[in-house]
């Protein structure tokens, strides 16, 4: 056994759960019945229903994740109405049946991805009584990360935001340090360092991708350079050849935001693979989701002890629950960064579903580059740009307008015919808080360009043809104010 417990382990346990009994029915006559297996007397003498569970696990490697695979399938078949496993269900897409239902509704930014077993697997969770962190449905969630994408290790967070604080913490940053990142990102990507009281060099990005511009990097790096952050704008990778031979040359830590990124891939390789750390976000509007939620990928293993301790209050808790340690106590600075193993088992029904929702994404963004392509072409209006080494993982589809007057008069075109368009971010060096820690306005002139030039598009799962469609039918009805000459 001892042997084997390195090795994954295939295991079947046959469990009576009821037997025929006589029981009296409604008109008073004795008939037989299946009776829960604990109800019944001289079980033995009536023929029995047996359940057969069969399950794989690695036992060293997660004793408890053995007992609770098992505990938690047996439940889940034990459930009533529910004697063998349900059969893989193919997504229902609720924007679809949403828009069945409502042919003239408004068409929304974004509605959530959703397929049909959510909320079965977060019954499940409820089943196993055990809905706080690192449950059954974390364990899987990890496992798939690390299996698809190749990692040594996944952790779930609360949120990409809170990932990247997590990799703030491990990086050790603290006052006087210096962060690279881009100005055209959200404001979690630099929060988290200068929470750490980190200064943050603001990097411009490049006019075709939106990614960082690898270009400028050795102008910001300092001796007091600790970690650059390279965010993979729609999904589309940053120039990261380029970037870790310069971090690489200077001893820096890479971090990638990939909250937009999950499935890309640079030069065939993964996108969250590249930096010592990876940060993801499953937040609603992410092609997977659970409402809100992240995950830290870890590619430098050196981390990954550290890591389960700063996501666990900073204590040793992880290593206590694999039973490595009697007690646990507080070892170092930390938070509680782990999500509920609710919302862990809403993940995992996306992740199962992962490629019939990229598939749809793929097939949706494509009807939007081909749909318009002639409009774009005719009124000098970019389309997002993809490298021919890039594979990008279909999660926005954007428009780069002439000048800020055609972009909200585009957004306010599409508003008369009840479809919401929106910006995107403002860049941080001009703003309020980037003010604050010394950007000026004319630091990163492509982003200030860009953020007032681009607009994105209803794009979601859920998305309907006809919708679709009809986007597309009022895009080409409208003319930029000038017509414009743009980089992408
Ligand atoms: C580039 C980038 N990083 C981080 C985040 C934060 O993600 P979360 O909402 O999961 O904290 C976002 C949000 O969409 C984002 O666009």
């Amino acid at each position: 056994m001892c042997a084997r417990l390195n090795q994954e382990v295939t295991w079947t346990v046959y469990i009576v759960v009821s037997w025929t009994k006589l029981l009296p029915s409604q008109n008073g006559d004795m008939v037989a019945a299946w009776v829960p297996a604990p109800l019944s007397s001289n079980a033995w003498a009536y023929p029995m229903r047996v359940l057969q569970v069969v399950g794989n696990t690695t036992a060293r490697s997660d004793p408890a994740g053995f007992v609770v695979q098992w505990l938690a399938e047996l439940a889940r078949r034990h459930r009533p109405g529910r004697g063998a496993p349900p059969p893989r269900r193919s997504p229902a897409w609720d924007g679809e049946s949403f828009a069945a239902m409502h042919p003239n509704e408004a068409i929304p930014f974004n509605r959530p991805t959703s397929v049909a077993s959510e909320r079965a697997y977060m019954s499940d969770a409820i089943a196993y009584g055990r809905i706080s962190g690192d449950g059954a449905f974390t364990r899987k969630c990890h496992d798939f990360f690390e299996r698809t994408l190749g990692v040594p290790k996944a952790l779930l967070t609360t949120s990409c935001t809170h990932a990247l604080e997590m990799s703030a913490l491990l990086l050790g940053v603290e006052p006087g340090d210096e962060v690279i990142v881009p100005s055209f990102t959200f404001v979690a990507t630099a929060n988290a360092f200068a929470l750490r009281g980190a200064r943050i060099v603001f990097a411009d990005i490049r006019p075709d991708t939106l990614n960082i511009d690898e270009r400028a990097l050795e102008l910001l790096v300092t001796p007091r350079t600790r970690a650059l952050v390279a965010v993979h704008y729609a999904g589309v990778g940053c120039e990261m050849d380029s970037i870790v031979a310069t971090a690489q040359k200077h001893g820096i830590a890479v971090v990638e935001d990939n909250a937009h990124g999950l499935f890309g891939r640079y030069h065939g390789r993964y996108l969250g693979t590249f930096g010592a750390f990876a940060t993801q976000s499953f937040h609603e509007t992410k092609n997977v989701t659970c409402g809100e939620g992240g995950a830290l990928l870890i590619n430098d293993r050196g981390y990954i002890e550290q890591a389960e301790i700063v996501r666990e209050k900073g204590t040793n808790r992880s290593r206590y629950f694999r039973g490595e340690i009697d007690k646990y106590t507080w070892v170092a600075l930390g938070s509680s960064y782990l999500p509920s193993d609710m919302l862990a088992a809403f993940l995992w029904a996306q992740l199962e579903a992962y490629e019939s929702i990229q598939q749809r994404r793929e097939a949706l963004w494509n009807h939007y580059a081909e749909g318009l392509a002639d409009w774009a072409k005719q009124v000098g209006v970019g389309l997002p740009y993809v490298p021919p080494y890039c594979e990008q993982p279909y999660h926005m589809f954007y428009l780069m307008l002439p000048d800020v007057q055609s972009r909200q008069a585009l957004i306010s075109h599409l508003k008369n015919a009840g479809i919401t368009a929106t910006f995107h971010y403002i860049p941080l060096h001009s703003s309020e808080m980037g003010q604050r820690l010394g950007g000026r306005t004319g630091d990163c002139p492509v982003a200030e360009s860009v953020s007032e030039r681009l607009l994105r598009l209803p794009f979601y799962t859920g998305m309907t043809p006809s919708d679709q469609d009809r986007v597309i039918e009022s895009v080409s009805a409208f003319r930029p104010t000038r017509l414009g000459v743009t980089d992408c």
